[in-house]
């Protein structure tokens, strides 16, 4: 048998002085990658992430690369583009210069792997998806709510069958983000600008697609309101700015199985359940809620028989009549371990499902979310067909080098 090997994996890391790029791909992911001696493949071989920290700013650069033991940093990203020691290209910048900047590293040949959204319209997201699978170079999009505890072992319910047939889901996400007169906001100010890539209903109904599409169903259809519930913010600055995008989106989607989804997303709203994000799947069998790590379960036989009388106290506890699911494995970083299979995937095509394409449906629903508001109608989904790897065909509107076009957002 041959000695196990070392893949020594060069990786752009652009965007990455930003609060995604730094918190959990780099300090929760990357670096603790590295920290435990790498990937492991079934083979024996490891892949070792080699970063290149990537941005505009040489001080934030070079203050972060002193707190991540040293890592290389540059602020010519048409250099290291060119650099065959970095084969793989990854994108935390803010949601407009996206998919420029994608386009730019597959035209330059890299693998890809960035945040969500893709793009910022279906059309560029589309086409750097076209674009990718043309150059034949691999490609991914970050989907981290399907790494978290509470969804995988919501996953592990469905799989086991426990709901009986699903009927209805019900997502509740959201917190008050504060407006920074007070109290300081804890999002960056272009989440509020339309301008900017910003708006809640971009930022997370490209979550719920991938969420919806993997745990039950197709969506097939949108029904979203959105609201700009709160007019004026103070930005990092201490300036005080007019909100141009959603901050809140009431969202229905319909299932091509039939199941009926609704989910609340809102940064203006106080929290008053289990998690700042709450899943409750109803079936005929049982029902279970899931937060981001721990399940609450309610099996048929359990269900309580509610009567409606208002005249007397409650005499049920409905709290009490759950069964919160025990931890049966470890799960790591959600933003690490898609990051495992993303390198396991460049260097040894392991299956990677979660591909440009299905970034694509993300930003779909979001832009067909945005129209169903805009039209105060229930909105169609189109099929985003997948194209063969290598596959010559004429690439429409593939995005060009300028930043990304603002999308069209209506203000409340
Ligand atoms: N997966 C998730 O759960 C999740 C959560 C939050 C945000 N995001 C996504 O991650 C991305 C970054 O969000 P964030 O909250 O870290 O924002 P951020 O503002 O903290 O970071 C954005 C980074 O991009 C840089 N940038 C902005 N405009 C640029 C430009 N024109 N050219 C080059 N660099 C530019 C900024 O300097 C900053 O370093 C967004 O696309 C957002 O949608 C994903």
């Amino acid at each position: 048998m041959s000695e196990p090997r070392l893949h020594n994996l060069g990786i752009i890391l652009n965007g990455v002085t930003g609060r995604m790029g730094t918190n959990q791909h780099l300090l929760r992911s990357i670096l603790p990658i590295i920290r435990q001696g790498g990937v492991l493949l079934p083979s024996g071989d490891r892949i070792m992430p080699v970063p290149l920290l990537a941005g505009r700013n040489p001080q934030k650069l070079a203050a972060l690369s002193a707190q991540a033991d040293g890592l290389k940093w540059t602020t010519d990203l048409d250099t290291a583009l060119a650099d065959p020691a970095y084969p793989v290209y990854f994108d935390a910048q803010g949601t407009l210069p996206r998919a420029a900047a994608v386009a730019r590293a597959i035209r330059a040949g890299r693998h890809i792997y960035c945040e969500k959204p893709s793009a910022a319209t279906t059309r560029e997201a589309y086409a750097l998806y076209r674009v990718a699978q043309q150059a034949g170079v691999r490609h991914g999009v970050v989907q981290d709510k399907l790494w978290l505890p509470g969804f995988r072992k919501l996953k592990a319910l469905l799989d086991r069958g426990f709901f009986g047939r699903v009927l209805s889901v019900r997502g509740e996400f959201g917190y008050w983000v504060f407006e920074g007169d007070t109290v300081p906001g804890q999002r960056p100010s272009w989440n509020y600008r339309s301008e900017e890539g910003g708006g809640i209903i971009l930022d997370m109904l490209c979550h719920w697609r991938y969420l919806i599409d993997n745990l039950f169903g197709t969506v097939k259809s949108v029904n979203c309101l959105g609201a700009t519930h709160i007019g004026r913010r103070i930005d990092e600055a201490g300036r005080e700015y007019t909100c141009t995008a959603d901050d809140a989106a009431y969202a229905t989607f319909e299932l091509a199985n039939g199941v009926i989804c609704h989910f609340n997303s809102s940064w203006c709203t106080r929290v008053r359940r289990d998690d700042l994000l709450t899943v409750q799947v109803d079936g005929t069998e049982g029902s279970a809620v899931a937060g981001l790590r721990d399940v609450w379960i309610q099996p048929y036989g359990a269900t309580p028989r509610p009567i409606w009388n208002p005249d007397i106290p409650q005499a049920i506890d409905f709290y009490g009549g759950w069964q919160k699911l025990p931890e049966q494995q470890a799960y790591d970083n959600a933003f690490k371990a898609q990051w495992e299979c993303f390198l396991r995937h460049v260097v040894a095509g392991e299956p990677f499902p979660w591909t440009l394409l299905e970034g694509a449906k993300g930003v779909q629903l979001a832009e067909k979310g945005i129209e169903s508001w805009q039209r105060r109608k229930w909105i169609d989904l189109p099929e985003l067909k997948p194209i063969a790897a290598g596959a010559q065909q004429a690439v429409e509107s593939a995005p060009s080098m300028r930043p990304g076009r603002k999308p069209t957002r209506r203000k409340s």
